[in-house]
């Protein structure tokens, strides 16, 4: 947990709410799909500014659990509430940004206006610079790139800035690095943590790889095969952002190995 955290998260609060303990808090939530149960008896308090990743065995519940965060699925029981308000509120004051793992950039789009698109249907004017943005990225000479002239790994910065323009103060993603290659998705971990440094924000990140969890996580949440429900959640114990030599550290390893027993413990028998 790092220092800064609550500082940003003021400028987007309206002054007369109290200022909520957590950014996002899951309330007893229990998710149904008919006969399919989905979430039961989640319970978990995601700290302004903190990177919470949720690992589990497919099928667990992991994008459902976002997918209510960001107000496109509600609850069958239980509450969800973001900076204190409903998911869908919250959702009206564009507070929430997501990405998945198919970038959801479109074709006949340049990777500017990908981004811009973003403050169109947002219509937030105080918002951060594409063009500053995507330069930050490491996209400034692709501005005007379309997305099937890009790489993997740029086609996914390219969709995280589309998340980030408008700069809400929660940023929800799922495997967004799961399709690229293991040295490209190292790389991509490391400059996500470097722009959460300049531009903080509370995440929630859920990815299949337990290194990648570890190295990027304040907390782990793991979740137990379905119905999900969260069987264990580990902090680590290291400061963050975390560059890639700490992969090789035995203390990381150890971190590692803790996340990764709580998993086995997780799966079905
Ligand atoms: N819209 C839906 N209709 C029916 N079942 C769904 C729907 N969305 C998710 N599910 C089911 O809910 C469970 C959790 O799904 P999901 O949240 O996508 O899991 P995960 O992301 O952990 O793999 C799965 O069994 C999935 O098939
Ligand atoms: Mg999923």
């Amino acid at each position: 947990m790092v220092g800064w955290s609550v500082i940003p998260l003021l400028d987007h609060l309206n002054p007369s709410w109290s200022f909520p303990l957590s950014a996002i808090e899951f309330r007893n939530v229990e998710k149904r799909f008919g006969q399919v149960e989905a979430l039961q008896a989640v319970n978990l308090s995601v700290r302004a500014g903190e990177f919470v990743s949720l690992v589990g065995p497919s099928g667990c519940g992991k994008t459902t659990m976002l997918r209510i965060v960001a107000g496109l699925d509600t609850p069958t029981a239980g509450s969800v509430q973001v900076n204190g308000a409903s998911p869908a509120e919250a959702c009206r004051q564009h507070q929430v940004g997501v990405a998945f793992q198919r970038p959801a950039l479109i074709a006949s789009r340049t990777a500017l206006a990908n981004v811009k698109l973003t403050l169109e249907i947002t219509g937030r004017q105080n918002s951060l610079s594409p063009e500053t943005l995507l330069q930050d990225f490491g996209l400034g000479e692709f501005l005007h790139h379309y997305p099937h002239q890009l790489s993997g790994g740029m086609q996914q910065r390219v969709n995280i800035a589309a998340a980030l323009v408008h700069n809400p103060n929660i940023l929800l993603l799922d495997e967004p690095f799961g399709a690229l290659d293991e040295l490209t998705r190292e790389t991509m971990g490391e400059w996500l943590g470097q722009v959460l440094l300049t531009t903080p924000k509370t995440v929630i990140f859920v990815t299949h790889s337990v290194e990648e969890a570890a190295i990027l996580s304040d907390r782990v949440v793991v979740l137990s095969a379905r119905p999900g429900r969260i069987s264990d959640v580990l902090e680590i114990e290291l400061p963050r952002p975390r560059s890639k030599e700490v992969r090789m550290q035995e203390n990381f390893l150890h971190q590692v190995a803790r996340v990764r027993e709580a998993l086995y413990r997780a799966m079905p028998a």
